[in-house]
């Protein structure tokens, strides 16, 4: 489908093109130097001890959950309103995601009241989600899980970027992870990045990252090593140096892509202001600096939502969902707790729609999807 005003789009131009041509002329492909810099330049950005470069960002929630020592009989606190590899992560290592609620209507994040609620002498971890850029509480949820003696890992996919009190998300709690995804405010096409300031865990990430060896390729190529040996079970999450050339370039963009995000966002929120309070728009009040990953709304109660996006994308405007709740799906509902009471996640999520936004969307392009907005909430209304 040709979109008029697409729901996200790339900031590419000769820079990636050149960065990436360099690479290929440089005859290393797999990770090595490129990678090593792009670490670098990424720690620095966020004010961690160490970034490590992965695959992609399921990759990096996986890693993240071994270095916590998740495994079977634990128990992670997660929010169900994410996407699902935010629980998958919790899975793969044996360990049970328990569910819990969002703040508010205002506020899509994980509620701490419901932290507190599901705290066992089993749980081991609490994984947060800082939806759509917009950070979690995270000077409280942090003050919880020291007194519990838990770990708290950062599924920051939304958030490059974003910071409260000027320290960057991802580095709130014991390990951040960022997603490089196509759709997200820096990207790779696949690819994701781990950080933190435990240099115990940044190891084992190492480590496992490659399968659990002790020296690289890399290491070999430049006749720093003969051999290796594996010292624990690892995997195949290696970015590569393609890609670390193309994170390089999207990093040095960030700050002013995710500056345009801001205002893009500003202008929508004053935009929908005549909706309001029947259109509910999150995030009015955030915490920190925002970097305005997605563009939320929630229509009115009993506005049918299919009906909704079909008028939009008849004008050309794609929109999208976020989230299903993660504890709904198949793999997940059967033998779920019965006693599940998410109510805010699944209300939030039936009445929720992604608004197009990305650095290039113009001004006059949240006008156009506003004034659509306004026409699809008249005509249904009057239905
Ligand atoms: C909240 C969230 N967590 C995790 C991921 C997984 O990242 P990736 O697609 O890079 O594996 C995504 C990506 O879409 C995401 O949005």
């Amino acid at each position: 489908m040709d979109w008029r005003i697409p729901l996200a789009d790339i900031d590419f131009d000769s820079r990636e093109e050149a960065a990436v041509l360099e690479v290929l002329k440089s005859r290393w492909l797999t990770m090595g130097g490129v990678t090593q810099v792009f670490e670098q330049e990424f720690a620095s950005y966020v004010g961690a001890r160490h970034a490590i470069a992965v695959t992609n960002g399921t990759a990096a929630l996986h890693l993240a959950c071994l270095a916590a020592g998740l495994g079977r009989g634990d128990e992670v606190i997660v929010p169900s309103l994410s996407f699902v590899a935010t629980a998958n992560a919790v899975r793969y290592t044996g360990a049970v995601p328990i569910f819990v609620d969002i703040e508010s209507e205002q506020d899509l994040d994980i509620s701490l009241t419901s932290i507190e609620q599901k705290l066992t002498e089993r749980t081991r971890a609490i994984m947060v989600m800082h939806y759509g850029g917009y950070a979690c509480d995270m000077p409280a949820i942090v003050t919880l899980a020291r007194a519990h003696g838990i770990k708290v890992i950062e599924d920051a996919a939304h958030a490059i970027g974003s910071d409260i009190d000027g320290r960057k998300l991802g580095v709130w709690g014991d390990i951040g992870c960022f997603s490089f995804f196509s759709n997200k405010n820096m990207t790779t096409g696949e690819g994701g990045m781990i950080v933190t300031n435990d240099d115990a865990a940044a190891d084992k990430m190492r480590t496992i990252r490659s399968h659990g060896m002790t020296t690289m390729s890399w290491d070999r190529h430049k006749g720093h090593a003969w051999s290796y040996d594996v010292v624990e079970l690892g995997y195949n999450y290696r970015i590569d140096e393609i890609r670390a050339a193309l994170g390089r370039v999207q990093l040095s963009k960030l700050e002013q892509n995710n500056k345009k995000r801001r205002n893009l966002s500003v202008l929508y929120r004053e935009q929908l202001e005549e909706l309001v309070p029947s259109v509910v728009v999150p995030f009015n009040n955030p915490r920190g600096t925002s970097a305005c990953h997605l563009f939320p709304i929630l229509l009115p109660m009993g506005c049918d939502r299919i009906g909704f996006m079909e008028h939009l994308k008849s004008n050309g405007i794609q929109t999208s969902i976020h989230y299903p709740p993660i504890h709904k799906f198949l793999t997940y509902a059967e033998g779920s707790d019965a006693q599940l009471d998410l109510r805010l996640t699944e209300t939030v999520s039936s009445r929720e729609v992604t608004l197009p936004l990305f650095a290039a969307l113009t001004e006059e392009n949240v006008v156009d999807v506003v004034r659509s907005v306004q026409g699809a909430v008249q005509k249904l209304n009057s239905k």
